[in-house]
């Protein structure tokens, strides 16, 4: 019965708010997917983070049982996982996206092979062209899901390329040794193959509200993928652009990549800086060091800039820690873990 429902208010960015009712002890996340409200999940099992909101109002805790990836600080503050979270009052939630965000539904298409080409000792670039007729929206940071020909296994990968050139689509792909989607990779794949893909998901990308900020853009490895895309995207965005700077790592010289891609941008767009840095064996015009290392003082010139990092935790942990120590908000910056999966 309708009076026995706790209703849960999710306040959006966009100052869209939306209302609906979930059972004492019922599943927050699963009862505002069945009332159609425009949340972003993943997982669904409080391991990714893309489900995370704040709670405003209210008593919500996690649900008996269940295990989530916040830090008992984050609970403390009042930063809650919808998709392990239930509701013991009325609640109201702050979301750090708009209500337009979450609308596109995650969905499966097609996708044929369109180029293959290994760009970096372990890196290779792939280039997709949707199916006809099929279509995915995503933002710039989103990743998507690709199932692995023969094995059936998914894996996640953010694109490199923007809407702007769907229906084609690109993604840089780590190799690793006995990896699934590398073995296939490397021994299997043909131009013109079909793979299925799904998404968009994930909660890592690029705000609105900050577009006109100074951005500052820390990368690992193929973390570049999503902070290529991002930068792209402020490219063709209309208007003056913001200062950019991107730090950029690998562990040596023949494992960096894009560089060119790198170079053609910072041509393109005055305001970039790049960085480019590797843990040894650094030739001329590199940063000998982890791309936090490379961040100085006098890198953060207003209070309002935005950072985005991907790559692995322990460089977003280390990213995190310098950017606030140089005068970051803590809520301006926005990261995803790039975690290798064989
Ligand atoms: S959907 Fe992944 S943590 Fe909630």
């Amino acid at each position: 019965m309708n009076e026995q429902l706790h209703q849960i208010t999710l306040n959006f960015s966009d100052g869209v708010s939306r209302t609906f009712g979930v059972a004492p002890g019922g599943n927050i996340l699963d009862a505002a997917l069945a009332s159609e409200m425009p949340v972003l999940y993943q997982c669904r099992s409080g391991g990714c983070s893309s489900c995370i909101c704040s709670l405003a109002e209210g008593e919500a805790v996690t649900q008996p049982g269940a295990s989530t990836s916040l830090l008992g600080s984050e609970y403390e503050a009042g930063q809650r996982l919808l998709c392990v979270s239930q509701a013991n009052t009325d609640c109201t939630f702050n979301l750090g996206y708009g209500s337009e965000v979450g609308a596109g539904a995650a969905h499966e298409v097609h996708a044929f092979v369109d180029s293959v080409e290994r760009i970096a000792s372990n890196v290779m670039r792939v280039t997709l062209e949707l199916a006809d007729g099929e279509w995915m929206e995503f933002l710039p940071g989103q990743f998507m899901q690709i199932v692995v020909p023969g094995l059936g296994v998914l894996r996640s990968y953010s694109p490199s390329s923007t809407q702007a050139i769907l229906p084609k689509m690109e993604f840089l792909i780590r190799l690793l040794p006995g990896g699934a989607m590398s073995g296939f990779l490397e021994n299997q794949v043909e131009v013109d193959q079909v793979l299925t893909l799904s998404g968009p998901y994930g909660a890592f990308f690029l705000r609105e509200e900050h577009k006109r900020a100074p951005h500052i853009f820390v990368a690992g490895g193929t973390g570049l993928a999503p902070i290529l895309s991002m930068i792209d995207t402020l490219r063709q965005s209309g208007g003056r652009k913001p200062p950019m700077l991107l730090s950029f790592g690998c562990a040596v010289p023949e494992a960096l990549f894009s560089l060119d891609d790198i170079e053609l941008r910072k041509q393109w767009l005055p305001t970039l800086e790049a960085r480019i840095c590797v843990d040894r064996e650094a030739t001329e015009g590199l940063h000998l060091g982890s791309p936090v290392s490379a961040l100085r003082e006098g890198d953060v010139t207003s209070p309002d800039t935005v950072a985005y990092l991907c790559g692995p935790q322990p460089m977003i942990d280390a990213a995190t820690q310098r950017l606030i120590e140089l005068g970051v908000r803590a809520e301006n910056i926005f990261a995803e873990q790039f975690v290798a999966s064989h």
